[in-house]
């Protein structure tokens, strides 16, 4: 196959940063992706819908095509948001659901949720309000192994959270493990997952081969072949529960090349391109578009694109680094050469 069309993908799960840095980014998604879940985890958060619209108009100021590219907002939720913020939130059209963050669990999830109880009282309005809740699912003590963390999640906090909240729409974002894929496989259907692309290509090898290698380092961390596996299996299984979330995370290089580098994998520069990839190693690019481009709005209960994009079998080169504020950002593949080129002017088919 030398060349795939597709319905435009969207990106349900991405991380744009703010100021100077989103000016850097978030054009790389706005050329590929229609839509984007944008995620709140900023310095200080976005956990009310006011700080969101400004959010957005940020997002949309920062766009080379402002009309061609519309941010889906998250809002951070925390163990102090308001009851009123969630009617709110249920109410405003740019508002697409709230994020948990289990305190600790990763970047700037200070602000998140200690201890689950506090918020069934939030849970419980989301759920009357058919507010999606979008779960970084890991488990925080400290005493679990980093490898377990988010079947222990599942174990110990997703089991009470569907049983308590049977109508909630809920999002398992960026599953790591065979255990997610088979408890989302599983799971009642208003229970859907993301997956990443870095999670599709690579397993825990990665970080450590020929040196530590924290352009790798993400979390959830990178896991065991088996798992890449199992979740390529699920990706490209064709079923409505699975849908693409790049969790592109940008971070300048000093922060990533540092004694205690952040974790995240900017991968929005090749996002199609890495998933194209990811499935054709396993002969399934015809499954791509349900992934791609239809599971994801059909869970949110948007509709999905008419546009159409194409991609190419052609060589190209990553570049070495791209402009971040005043620091560089180290794409995932920088330097490599990917196989397939998306290609960057989306006809519209209407
Ligand atoms: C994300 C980030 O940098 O904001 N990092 C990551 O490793 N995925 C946060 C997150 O989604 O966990
Ligand atoms: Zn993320």
């Amino acid at each position: 196959m030398q060349k795939i069309t597709l319905t435009q993908p969207d990106d349900w799960h991405l991380h744009l940063r703010a100021g100077a840095a989103l000016k850097d980014v978030v054009n790389f998604s706005a050329a590929q992706f229609r839509r984007a879940v944008v995620m709140p985890n900023l310095k200080p958060p976005v956990t009310t819908v006011r700080q969101a619209l400004a959010y957005h108009a940020e997002i949309k100021d920062a766009l080379q095509n402002p009309q061609d590219f519309e941010p889906l907002m998250a809002l951070y939720l925390t163990e102090s948001t308001h009851r009123d913020e969630i009617k709110r939130a249920a109410e405003h059209p740019c508002i697409h659901g709230f994020k948990l963050y289990p305190a600790g669990a990763t970047t700037n999830s200070e602000a998140g949720i200690g201890s689950l109880q506090n918020i069934y009282p939030l849970l419980e309005i989301m759920e009357r309000h058919d507010v999606p809740l979008m779960i970084h699912g890991e488990a925080t003590d400290p005493h679990i192994d980093i490898f377990d963390r988010e079947l222990a999640f599942i174990e110990n906090s997703l089991f009470e959270i569907i049983e308590r909240f049977p109508g909630l729409r809920i999002v398992l974002e960026h599953i790591t493990t065979r255990h997610a894929a088979e408890f989302i496989r599983q799971a009642p259907a208003q229970i859907a997952a993301t997956i990443t692309a870095h999670h599709l290509l690579y397993n825990r090898n990665a970080l450590f081969q020929g040196g530590l290698k924290p352009h790798f380092y993400c979390l959830p961390v990178l896991k065991r072949e088996e798992h890449r596996l199992a979740l390529l299996d699920a990706a490209a299984s064709g079923e409505r529960k699975f849908f693409l979330g790049t969790d592109s995370a940008p971070h300048p290089r000093h922060g990533k090349e540092n004694a205690c580098a952040c974790a995240g994998c900017f991968t929005a520069h090749a996002a199609i391109e890495l998933y194209a990839t990811a499935f054709a190693s396993v002969n399934k690019l015809d499954k791509l578009e349900q992934f791609a481009s239809f599971n994801g709005p059909d869970f949110y209960g948007m509709p999905r694109n008419s546009s159409q994009v194409t991609l190419q079998k052609t060589e190209w080169e990553v570049p070495a680094g791209y402009t971040f504020g005043n620091d560089t950002l180290i794409p995932l593949e920088a330097g490599r050469v990917l196989t397939w080129k998306f290609d960057k002017t989306p006809q519209n088919s209407q």
